[in-house]
């Protein structure tokens, strides 16, 4: 059989394509220094919730953790998080959790705490906004203490630029849990959609922080959608049909507050690369690939019900009794965790953060993707 040479064509430049971002030789990054909240979070809540916490947020206890580590490492997700595929597709180790304070942080920290917020916890006190869940760790707190642990890294201005110039900052995603926490005292989203601005501007200065410390590559993913995750769907249960999007079945106003965060904070990014030309500003994108996985879940190998979680023990569509959360006795996970883009119906499986990591990494969910970013 003869293949007319258009067909050859296309498939000699499909694979060129594919093949195009390997050959960009990727500069060598010697450490990854993360923020953020429990997307990023590789065991420092488990340091800050215990004991007190530990039965109420079982995330250091199975099936947190069966996947990869088949241990609870104080993830949340059955295996690994975005962050891990990133720090493995650099060459480097996953990135240690800063607060147990027992390891070498040479090759890079994470600060990111499950729970946290972009603002400060004042602004939560002076609102009423605060639970037992509310933990007093905001990004600030976390830059604090990057500002703590620098000295054990570099010690002239001058090395800690070189030092930081040869590390890769990822600040995010935060500001998910600000929004949360408003709309979990019964804030309406309209009230917190008018909080967007100032949670943006905590990321802006954050990121100029970061500059002014050296940092020259600095990946800043948007949030999550919310009104997707299992928690609030079952939190919202009863709603009325119109307040659901048709095609994926999300609630659609807190989808909105959250596209609103993310176009915000895509416009503040591309004005931050104006001020600093020379710095690498990556804005990476959660929103649309969850969508994605929704939309068309067997594309993905999501072959169940793309809204349930797999670890959960509700007698309903999303899988999610809200007394009876993941970890805690006599819940159960799925049997195959890579089925499901949901994991605890707040967080999303290890299956679905290595295609979130491999679109931030090669595109299309980048702007500009990390390892053609990071070329040489
Ligand atoms: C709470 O969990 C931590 C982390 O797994 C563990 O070290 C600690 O012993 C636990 N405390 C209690 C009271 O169970
Ligand atoms: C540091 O402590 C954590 C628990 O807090 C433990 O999981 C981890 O293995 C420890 N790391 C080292 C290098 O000892
Ligand atoms: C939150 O923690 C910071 C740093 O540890 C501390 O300075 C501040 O007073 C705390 N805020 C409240 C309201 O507890
Ligand atoms: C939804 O409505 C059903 C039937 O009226 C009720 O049993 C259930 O508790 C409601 N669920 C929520 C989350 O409000
Ligand atoms: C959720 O779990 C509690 C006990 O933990 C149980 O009483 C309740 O019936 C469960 N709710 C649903 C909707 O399954």
């Amino acid at each position: 059989m003869k293949s007319s040479p258009l067909f050859s064509l296309f498939f000699f430049l499909l694979s060129f394509v594919a093949k195009a971002l390997p050959l960009f030789r990727t500069k060598h990054v010697n450490s990854i220094f993360s923020f953020g909240d429990s997307y990023a979070d590789t065991g420092n809540f488990a340091v800050l919730a215990s004991p007190a916490l530990n039965d109420t947020i079982p995330i250091s206890k199975l099936p947190y953790g069966e996947t990869f580590f088949h241990r609870p490492t104080g993830r949340c997700s059955d295996g690994r998080l975005v962050i891990d595929f990133i720090a493995d597709e650099l060459g480097l180790p996953f990135v240690p959790p800063y607060l147990p304070r027992n390891e070498s942080f040479s090759q890079g920290a994470n600060f990111a705490v499950s729970g946290a917020t972009a603002m400060d916890f004042e602004f939560f006190v002076e609102n009423n906004l605060i639970s037992p869940f509310t933990f007093n760790c905001s990004l600030n707190l976390q830059l604090t203490w990057f500002d703590e642990l620098k000295p054990s890294l570099c010690n002239t201005q001058e090395d800690c630029w070189d030092y930081f110039a040869k590390s890769l900052f990822v600040l995010g995603e935060i500001g998910g849990n600000d929004y949360a926490y408003m709309l979990s005292f019964g804030w309406s989203v309209e009230q917190a959609m008018t909080y967007v601005p100032r949670v943006i501007s905590v990321i802006s200065l954050a990121i100029e922080r970061l500059i002014n410390e050296g940092a020259t590559a600095i990946v800043v993913p948007g949030t999550w959608p919310a009104g997707c995750t299992p928690i609030n769907l079952a939190i919202n249960m009863n709603a009325s049909i119109d307040a659901y999007e048709p095609r994926t079945g999300c609630i659609k106003e807190l989808n909105d507050l959250h596209r609103n965060h993310n176009l915000q904070l895509h416009i503040e990014i591309t004005r931050l690369r104006l001020r600093y030309p020379p710095v690498t500003l990556i804005y990476t994108d959660y929103y649309s690939l969850v969508i994605d996985f929704l939309l068309f879940p067997q594309h993905y190998g999501f072959i169940r019900a793309p809204l349930m979680a797999c670890c959960g023990n509700g007698n309903n569509e999303y899988n999610i009794n809200l007394t009876e959360a993941c970890g805690m006795p006599g819940v159960s996970s799925c049997q195959n965790p890579s089925a499901y883009v949901n994991w605890d119906g707040a967080h999303l499986t290890e299956a679905a953060y290595r295609y979130i990591a491999s679109s931030w990494l090669r595109g299309p969910y980048a702007d500009p993707p990390i390892l053609f970013a990071l070329r040489n």
